[in-house]
């Protein structure tokens, strides 16, 4: 990035992860699917590593595999775990899910479900994946309540309700792939505001330098989406699956 030019959008530099949970909600989630002292944990759609690597310094003995088709995420996740010491007990894999597929005893997939194509795929895969004994911590977006019209016009273009489920339909969909659910963490609205805010404050603050920019007509569409759109239905859940 050049001081001329914002920020690309979604580049995540000022959140801890790329979904919406603090520290103290994945301290407790990780200590909960990390109670059976797995040795093997693979994340698709790690993103920049934080859960992975977070997972593997709670697991002494664990050994990780992250795999991510967004390559500057990857190289970020790389440099974090030179930063930690744990670059011996795990590798970074740029590329697809579907390519990378290895059984594990904790597998993660933080909002990345899409990364086997669908739902009902990603939770039969996942599932086909976990070894005997093992856990998944497992979270996505789902409807609070159903959205109005108004609101789905503001989402992403051509949004519609079958885009999410409630949260009972996709309690549903794990139990038919054989889950069974040990945990339940809801992202808090303040998570979900920090998630959000995260992702735009690094282009707002170049904008108060750059005030005449373009980006800003970008950003106010983004502001717009998110409260006239998505924010009062949407919520992200995450499970500890066993
Ligand atoms: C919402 S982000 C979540 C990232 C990470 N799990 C976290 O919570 O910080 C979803 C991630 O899935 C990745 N992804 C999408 N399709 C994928 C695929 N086919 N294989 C691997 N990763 C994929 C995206 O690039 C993105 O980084």
């Amino acid at each position: 990035m050049t001081d001329d030019q914002p920020p690309n959008a979604g580049a995540g530099s000022l959140l801890l992860l790329n979904s919406p949970l603090r520290q103290a909600s994945l301290d407790r989630l990780i200590a909960r699917a990390a109670e059976h002292q797995p040795t093997r944990i693979v994340d698709h759609g790690c993103g920049w590593g934080e859960v992975l690597l977070q997972a593997l310094a709670a697991c002494p003995g664990a050994t990780g595999l992250g795999i991510e088709v967004h390559d500057p995420d990857v190289q970020r996740a790389r440099a974090t775990a030179t930063e930690r010491g744990l670059t011996g007990r795990v590798r970074f894999e740029s590329g697809s899910s579907t390519d990378h597929r290895e059984p594990a005893d904790l597998l993660i997939s933080l909002g990345a479900f899409q990364a086997f194509g669908d739902l009902p795929t990603a939770v039969r895969e996942l599932r086909a994946d976990l070894l005997p004994g093992g856990r998944a911590l497992f979270g996505m977006e789902y409807w609070t309540s159903a959205p109005a019209p108004a609101e789905l016009a503001h989402m992403w273009p051509g949004a519609s309700e079958s885009d999410c489920l409630s949260l009972p339909d996709l309690v549903d969909q794990l139990h038919e792939a054989g889950w069974r659910i040990l945990d339940l963490h809801e992202s808090t609205r303040t998570e979900f505001d920090d998630f959000e805010l995260g992702h735009l404050r690094e282009r707002e603050q170049w904008l108060i330098d750059h005030p005449d920019h373009p980006v800003r007509a970008e950003l106010d569409s983004a502001w717009t989406a998110w409260l006239r759109g998505h924010r009062r239905t949407m919520g992200f859940v995450t499970f500890v699956l066993g």
